[in-house]
């Protein structure tokens, strides 16, 4: 019993790590990406294990609900490793994040690639989703009728209002014919119980994972409750949804990469052609 209670000793030292964190999220981001100066399974950024692993198990559900005809955008694209792997299922992938640092980054580990562009926006601000659409069109990505979102690890590091908000872009991107496959984490457990899970003790905390704590916004979870607040029934039908796993870089074993619960989701826009 003590020994289980012996971790949140830790509490102190996750306070003060981020406190540091800016309190504008966008430049929290930002300044996480310049920071960056490798990826992959011995890099920098806890969220990229460096293997296709996790792509390959949503490989069928994609082939099942998205029409592989269409382009898909990749929202929230860090540097781009879901989205040069969309690259191979679609004839177009587009990556979009707020920062121009992630963005810099993914244009740099995606050359050579021909299907693969990067924008930076903010998919919470207003008409994101509309401009996006137009430009997709623009490139020849797009049939009239929309296209395919791809969406990993966002939504779980947004408040309830800028879920709403990515969702509604993510409608003007996905139109009629368009489908949304959503994969984020959803640990059941408080802060100190997440960072145990990814390797963290009282003598140490994993150098990604304390450069995600000191840098960037606290990450919630993001399950079935939250996506039909974000992705409410009367504009959305939901296809399929389950629990699924996210991976990230090695943290508690030197090889291995660590896994967290998630949460997947297939939508679709509801009455589009009535209320687009
Ligand atoms: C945890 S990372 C996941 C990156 C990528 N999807 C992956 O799985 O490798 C979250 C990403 O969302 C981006 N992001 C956060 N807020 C955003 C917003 N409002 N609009 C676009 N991107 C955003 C961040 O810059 C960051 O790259």
């Amino acid at each position: 019993m003590l020994a289980a209670l012996k971790k949140y000793l830790m509490i102190p030292r996750l306070v003060r790590l981020s406190a540091g964190a800016p309190r504008d999220h966008h430049v929290a981001w930002d300044r996480f990406w310049s920071s960056v100066k490798t990826t992959g399974a011995t890099g920098d950024v806890l969220w990229d294990s460096g293997s296709d692993h996790e792509m390959q198990g949503y490989v069928h559900r994609l082939h099942q609900h998205l029409d592989p005809r269409l382009p898909v955008v990749d929202i929230g694209c860090g540097n781009g490793s879901f989205t040069r792997q969309l690259a191979a299922l679609f004839p177009h992938a587009m990556g979009v994040d707020v920062s121009a640092h992630a963005v810099r980054r993914a244009l740099s580990e995606s050359a050579g690639l021909a299907n693969v562009s990067y924008l930076v926006r903010d998919m919470t601000a207003p008409g994101a989703g509309g401009r996006l659409g137009e430009e997709l069109r623009l490139l020849g990505g797009g049939a009239g009728a929309g296209a395919n979102v791809f969406i990993r690890g966002v939504l779980h590091v947004l408040g309830e209002r800028d879920r709403h908000a990515l969702a509604e872009n993510v409608r003007a991107i996905a139109g009629a014919d368009g489908r949304v496959f959503l994969a984020e984490t959803d640990f059941q457990g408080n802060a100190v119980e997440y960072v145990s899970h990814l390797g963290a003790t009282l003598r140490s905390i994993p150098s990604p994972l304390e450069g995600a704590i000191r840098g960037l916004p606290m990450p919630g979870r993001f399950g079935a409750k939250e996506r039909n607040l974000a992705f409410p029934a009367g504009r959305w039908e939901l296809i399929e949804d389950g629990p699924t796993t996210i991976e990230t870089m090695p943290l508690s074993h030197p090889t291995r990469a660590d896994l967290i619960p998630g949460y997947f989701a297939v939508l679709k826009a509801r009455n589009w052609e009535k209320f687009p």
